[in-house]
């Protein structure tokens, strides 16, 4: 069995002061590179990485302290199996970014060039992931390697929720390999790509080992089709104690749950109950729509160890009911201004992905004029998303804001989504209702399926927030 091993923590190159306000800032260096990666056993696998590491590293920092990430393209001027050109740009996914900032899909950097990304990082303790969004090529790009999280703290999470290496990040992805180890990648039809390897942090179903206490993991689903829905071979619930924007007003136990692509979940696990030399399987069933191997039922595994548990650590056994209040969770139906409907489905003639029949395509044609949506700024409204697709699901992703499910089918919100979300899954048939505040940033942003073939081809669309022209 493959060790489970944590991705990389990057620490700040230097620190400093903001001269204009007064807040700190940390400086971080990330060259995206050519490299290989030891993924499977006895062969190497060639990746783009941040840094050359397949999944990049882990940023982790308080609320309050500014970031600049300076991301160098040090690419090949073509990706080495397809032959696109390898221009990027980052988005870091969960952050109220200013549109500069927010890896806008055609705001790209060549190899060769440099950008600095400055993030604000005032939001609520939450799990995000800096990811590329270069346009039409994001899914090769995320799927060679170019992903990562990136963790903010807040007090109010730092006392509720274990730390250190009881936090563990689990970026979930599949993937599947040519005989020379190679990454594989097939996709004519523009529906998606589904991998026969489950990789956790880069690792084929790993083993972790873990002492008899409450741990903390952030699940990110960083495939980029396919859908997960975790479960726990001992039929102990998964204690969900955060979402996307962060922690949920109440923790919700459920026994499994629906994980689509680019959604974060934050869940604890007790293995307090456990035997020494116990082995307890992360599994993973299954969701309609995806496609299934033999193994895909399965994520990773923890073996219970006797390491003695520190007891002085108040969250060893901490397993919060009640968490925090978010803006976003405290938003109320009357207080929107508009409804607005978006409707996503495949366009028979050309293939193409499209939200209410227009694509990127149109927008680029446009001269990027063209936007879906222009809520004033401030304002809240609420996004009604129809999949009227047929066999196909949809993880929608909208930038800039958190938002609540208010409603799916008209029915309540599943009981794990219950909490700040910027991902919603729009499943077979599907309408969800989404409540959301435009704020604080005023300018252009995306949104798109994070299925990200069908992202690439061309179901993203941009809004604009504030800024009417006259
Ligand atoms: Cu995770 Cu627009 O992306
Ligand atoms: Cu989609």
């Amino acid at each position: 069995q493959v060790p489970f091993v944590q991705a990389p923590f990057l620490a700040p190159y230097a620190t400093g002061i903001d001269a204009a306000d007064g807040l700190p800032v940390n400086y971080y260096k990330l060259t995206e590179k050519a490299a290989t990666a030891q993924i499977l056993p006895r062969l190497t696998t060639p990746i783009l990485g941040y840094n050359g590491l397949f999944p990049g590293p882990t940023i982790s920092l308080d609320q309050g302290t500014k970031a600049v990430l300076r991301i160098r393209n040090q690419l090949p001027a073509t990706h080495p199996l397809d032959g696109h050109a390898l221009s990027t740009s980052t988005h870091l996914h969960g952050s109220a970014s200013l549109p500069q900032y927010d890896g806008y899909a055609s705001d790209v950097t060549n190899p060769g060039f440099y950008k600095d990304y400055r993030y604000p990082n005032f939001q609520p303790a939450r799990t995000l992931w800096y990811h590329d969004h270069g346009v039409h090529f994001t899914a090769q790009n995320a799927y060679s390697g170019l992903a990562a999280q990136y963790h903010m703290h807040d007090p109010i999470e730092r006392q509720l929720l274990p730390q250190g290496r009881y936090d563990v990040a689990l970026t979930v992805s599949d993937a599947m390999f040519a005989e020379n180890g190679s990454l594989g990648y097939d996709d004519n039809t523009h529906s998606g790509l589904w991998g026969d390897v489950i990789l956790v942090n880069g690792r084929p179903w790993p083993v972790m080992k873990v002492q008899k206490r409450v741990y903390r993991f952030r699940i990110l689903n960083c495939s980029i089709s396919r859908s997960l829905r975790p479960t726990l071979s001992t039929g102990a619930p998964l204690i969900m104690v955060g979402t996307d924007g962060g922690l949920m007003p109440a923790a919700q136990s459920v026994a499994n749950y629906r994980h689509g692509g680019a959604e974060r979940y934050e869940v604890l696990i007790d293995f307090r109950k456990y035997a020494t030399g116990q082995r307890i399987e992360l599994r993973n069933l299954s969701n309609k729509n995806n496609v299934d191997y033999d193994f895909t039922n399965k994520i990773m595994a923890f073996d219970v160890t006797d390491e003695p548990v520190d007891t002085t650590d108040p969250t060893w056994n901490r397993i919060p009911t009640t968490l925090v209040g978010s803006e976003a969770m405290s938003l109320k139906s009357a207080q929107a201004v508009k409804t607005r409907r978006f409707r996503v489905k495949r366009n028979d003639v050309t293939n193409m992905w499209t939200i209410n029949d227009d694509s990127w395509q149109d927008v680029i044609a446009s001269g990027y004029k063209k936007v879906i949506a222009d809520p004033a700024h401030n304002s809240v409204e609420i996004w009604e998303i129809e999949n009227s697709s047929g066999g196909w699901f949809h993880p929608v992703h909208i930038h800039l804001v958190d938002f609540q499910i208010l409603s799916r089918n008209g029915a309540a919100a599943f009981a794990h989504e219950r909490g700040p979300k910027d991902v919603v899954y729009v499943g077979e048939g599907e309408t969800v209702r989404l409540l959301m505040k435009f704020t604080p940033q005023q300018g252009l942003y995306m949104m798109h399926c994070h299925n990200l073939p069908h992202e690439d081809h061309d179901m993203m669309a941009q809004f604009r927030v504030g800024l009417k022209e006259s």
